[in-house]
């Protein structure tokens, strides 16, 4: 049984203040939650501010995600992050291929991977991003282009290691715009995703967490995370605000 995983991408958003204000109040209101993991993803500069809240004991159930990282453990790479600094600060996760990175940081496929790569080789877990924009969706090409986006990491990491990730669909025309993709679209392309997984490795198939993100609020997340292959959310906006963000971790567990 596939544990329910909500993340929130807080993207470039917060001062300290908000971050100790969100992570607190996320915190209190979900402590006795029993089912959901629950993780919060601050910019890198905030990311030892975030770990120090969350070691704290009552916060000690949040777990931390980085929403990027350099490929390189170390070396001349001005203003990068690597995986072993972000691992000595205790993150779990690392968000790779989100597609605002693909398209303003032109971030390839192939980068991607690498960055996928980087994230287990340091112990953590990738969260690996796909999704199709909407001319993409509308010329029907959305699956395809899932396909190509999970495949350059299975060709570059091999399929087992799929066994330490988790997928997140995430429609380019859902994110920051208020439109969600219907259950029914998600749970379609969450279903092509697993069933070719599945033809390489059932096991992992059956194991692996996808998440669906794209405007999730606590408004739709219950529809959402009830469709058979939705293993909870990638959560934008709405995870910067604790209520909102504390209602929809309540819709996964
Ligand atoms: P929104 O929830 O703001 O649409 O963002 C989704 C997203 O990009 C999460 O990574």
């Amino acid at each position: 049984m596939r544990q329910k995983l909500v993340v929130g991408n807080w993207k470039m958003h917060g001062s300290r203040t908000q971050v100790r204000q969100l992570i607190e109040s996320v915190a209190a209101s979900t402590a006795d939650l029993k089912k959901v993991e629950i993780a919060v993803g601050p910019t890198l500069l905030h990311i030892g501010f975030a770990a120090e809240l969350c070691t704290s004991e009552d916060a000690s159930h949040l777990k931390l995600a980085a929403q990027n990282l350099f490929t390189e453990p170390e070396g001349a790479f001005t203003g990068e992050v690597s995986a072993p600094m972000l691992a000595e600060y205790g993150v779990n996760y690392v968000i790779v291929g989100h597609s605002e990175r693909r398209e303003f940081f032109a971030e390839t496929d192939q980068v991607v991977a690498a960055k996928f790569k980087a994230t287990q080789a340091s112990g953590m877990i990738p969260i690996l991003c796909v999704g199709e924009s909407l001319s993409q969706r509308e010329a029907g090409t959305s699956a395809e282009v899932v396909l190509t986006q999970l495949n350059a990491v299975i060709q570059s990491a091999g399929i087992e290691a799929l066994q330490y990730a988790v997928l997140a669909y995430e429609p380019l025309w859902a994110i920051g715009t208020g439109k969600t993709a219907s259950k029914e679209q998600a749970q379609e392309i969450h279903h092509v995703l697993r069933e070719h997984i599945a033809k390489s490795n059932a096991t992992i198939a059956e194991d692996i967490r996808i998440l669906y993100g794209g405007s999730v609020k606590a408004a739709n997340a219950a529809e959402l995370f009830s469709q058979a292959d939705i293993d909870g959310g990638l959560v934008g906006g709405a995870s910067l605000k604790a209520e909102e963000f504390v209602s929809i971790c309540k819709s996964a567990d």
